[in-house]
């Protein structure tokens, strides 16, 4: 069996709590007492603008037309030569444990792909950044999916009973793995980190996450992969160069699997709250390519002016890519959110939440 799909609607354990069946009608799942609430947002890109017809790109056979066109993209940040995933992460998780009110976590948790060391994990040396003292902390990896296994992860572990408060950053460097002679990656990712802070609360306040699906195929991880540096193919042993420690992707087959996963992880969602795709407030999906979200989007029924992204802007920052946009938008607290993400692996996920109650948000 290839494929997983894990429905996240958390067994409330330790509270002497029943567990919900994942398909109760809205006003039961609306009232279910224990859930973690998102209460502090924050994020951070590099200040170096890269637009389509940057120098960087001149000696590729691409054009500005076919990359708007393509993917959506306009500009992209990139970091500059010796800053780190960790230290994106160390400045999104400032601003969002700012937002928050509150610099109390028990947990740290760092999605990315792109850690500053293959050991030890990036997540400790943040925490110590950040001075919160000897919390645990850990890495997640699960590609561009990082920021939807991350806040399923968070959800677990606040709903269990094992933490009151937990800080999850999505970060990545993918500059730092991409063969700038590939036009096919080289235009696509970029580097930023997004951060959210949950705490425990209700399930009827702002915030609320209330339903989380992950779904996997490791069948399909070759479609993008980076093929050398791992323990299958660790460095002396590789001869053939950059490219086998680069991003390679094959698109076209992944354009295909992304919107249908996300369709139907997004209807799944959707279905398990009894939420219309028209009563949707606010839909964000990884920022991978603009036409897979529009076409997801379009087959889920989520109306135009619910949709937000910020593709153009930033290009695919993998896991930092869904709170990117949460950073940017405000919307009433409360609104029905829907989250989805497709990345390699592959993996997939989508959640509902409520959107929070937020004080103003500092940009970059
Ligand atoms: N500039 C110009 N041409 C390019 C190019 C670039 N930057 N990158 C690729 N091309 C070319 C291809 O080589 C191909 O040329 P060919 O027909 O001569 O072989 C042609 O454009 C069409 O390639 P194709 O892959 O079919 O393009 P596409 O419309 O599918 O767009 C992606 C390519 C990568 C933008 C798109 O497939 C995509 O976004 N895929 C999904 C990515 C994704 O979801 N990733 C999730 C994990 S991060």
């Amino acid at each position: 069996m290839t494929v997983a799909e894990v429905i996240c609607d958390s067994p409330i354990r330790g509270h002497g709590r029943e567990r919900k069946p994942f398909d109760l009608p809205e006003e039961h799942v609306m009232t279910s007492s224990i859930s973690s609430v998102v209460c502090g947002i924050g994020a951070y890109v590099p200040p170096r603008v890269v637009r389509n017809d940057d120098p960087a790109f001149s000696a590729l056979d691409t054009s500005d037309e076919w990359i708007r066109s393509r993917t959506g993209i306009i500009e992209r940040r990139w970091a500059d030569p010796g800053t780190s995933t960790g230290d994106l992460a160390v400045r999104a998780a400032e601003r969002a444990l700012l937002n928050a009110g509150d610099r109390g976590v028990d947990l740290v948790i760092v999605t990315t792909t792109t850690p500053d060391h293959r050991t030890p994990s990036t997540a400790p040396a943040v925490a110590a950044q950040l001075g919160l003292g000897t919390v645990p902390a850990f890495d997640l990896g699960a590609a561009c999916g990082g920021f939807l296994y991350g806040l399923a992860t968070a959800d677990v572990w606040i709903r269990s009973g094992a933490v009151e408060r937990v800080l999850l950053i999505g970060a990545d460097t993918l500059t730092t793995f991409i063969d700038p002679t590939d036009r096919s990656t080289a235009v696509i990712f970029a580097d930023g980190a997004g951060a959210v802070v949950l705490r425990h609360g209700e399930g009827t306040e702002p915030g609320a996450v209330h339903r989380v699906r992950l779904g996997s195929d490791g069948a399909l991880k070759d479609l993008v992969i980076v093929p050398a540096g791992g323990s299958r193919a660790p460095d002396p042993e590789v001869t053939e160069g950059r490219r086998r420690h680069s991003v390679n992707m094959q698109g076209k087959q992944l354009f295909q699997h992304a919107v249908s996963r996300m369709t139907e992880s997004s209807r799944a969602v959707l279905q398990d709250m009894q939420w219309s795709a028209d009563s949707v407030q606010a839909f964000i999906g990884h920022q991978a390519n603009q036409r897979i979200l529009s076409k997801v989007a379009d087959l889920v029924g989520v109306s135009e002016e619910s949709r937000f992204g910020n593709i153009s802007r930033v290009g695919n920052t993998s896991s930092a890519s869904i709170p990117l946009v949460m950073n940017e938008i405000d919307m009433q607290p409360g609104s029905k959110t829907l989250l989805t993400t497709f990345g390699g692996g592959a993996v997939w996920g989508s959640a509902a939440l409520s959107w929070p109650i937020l004080t103003p948000r500092k940009g970059n």
